[in-house]
């Protein structure tokens, strides 16, 4: 699919987790980028912004929203309070698995987290999609913006090695345009489309796999 082709595509979900329904996905997409755009950040920032949750499009291709949307986390050692809605985890079988439950369980201390499988969402599913384009701070809020018990929390910092740490910097920043850019009149698509599709271009190929 083309990039912009896959952002129409995906204004066609209504995602359960989002607490701002008002807005659809285009609009919440246009509100981060232009709030890092006005902010005058690079480039690349901006674009990440506005592609951020195109990883979501897995929902439109059958995958159920629990699988795709809301927190990440690692997986193969203790699931963290932090994490939202933690008494789930009272379900899952591996809070019974001596591998699996203690802190650092199958990892070693600040392995780094290239080492740590985290549970799948739309995010590590753009990551993998992106990889080859974007600067690496771009990948790194690409991957974990999800990661709240990492960076709100920093529940899972034994796991870290140093370049997460500097690179974790980035995912906070980003973070506060996610959730807290409401601007007072939703974004003019139309207007906005020329100034993205440039962007796109200068950093992506014509056609993606998706
Ligand atoms: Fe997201
Ligand atoms: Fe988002």
């Amino acid at each position: 699919m083309k990039v912009w082709d896959a952002i129409d595509f995906l204004n066609t979900l209504v995602d359960d987790s989002d607490p701002d329904l008002d807005l659809d996905q285009t609009q919440h997409l246009l509100q981060t980028s232009e709030a890092i755009r006005n902010d005058g950040h690079e480039d690349w920032f901006i674009l990440t912004g506005f592609l951020h949750d195109l990883g979501k499009v897995l929902c439109l291709f059958g995958e159920p929203q629990w699988a795709v949307v809301g927190d990440t986390f690692p997986v193969g050692c203790k699931f963290s309070d932090s994490i939202v809605y933690p008494e789930f985890f009272n379900d899952n079988l591996d809070i019974h698995n001596e591998k699996y439950n203690s802190k650092l369980g199958i990892y070693k201390e600040n392995c780094g987290l290239e080492n740590v499988k985290m549970s799948w969402g739309h995010d590590e599913y753009l990551f993998q999609i992106l990889k080859p384009h974007l600067p690496l701070p771009a990948l790194y809020m690409i991957r974990y913006h999800s990661f709240y018990s990492q960076h709100r929390e920093n529940a899972y910092d034994f796991l870290l090695n140093d370049q997460d740490h500097e690179m974790f910097e980035w995912v906070k920043k980003f973070n506060q345009y996610d959730l807290y850019s409401k601007a007072p009149e939703p974004p003019n698509t139309k207007e906005l489309k020329p100034y993205y599709q440039d962007l796109i271009s200068k950093y992506l190929p014509e056609y993606i796999n998706f």
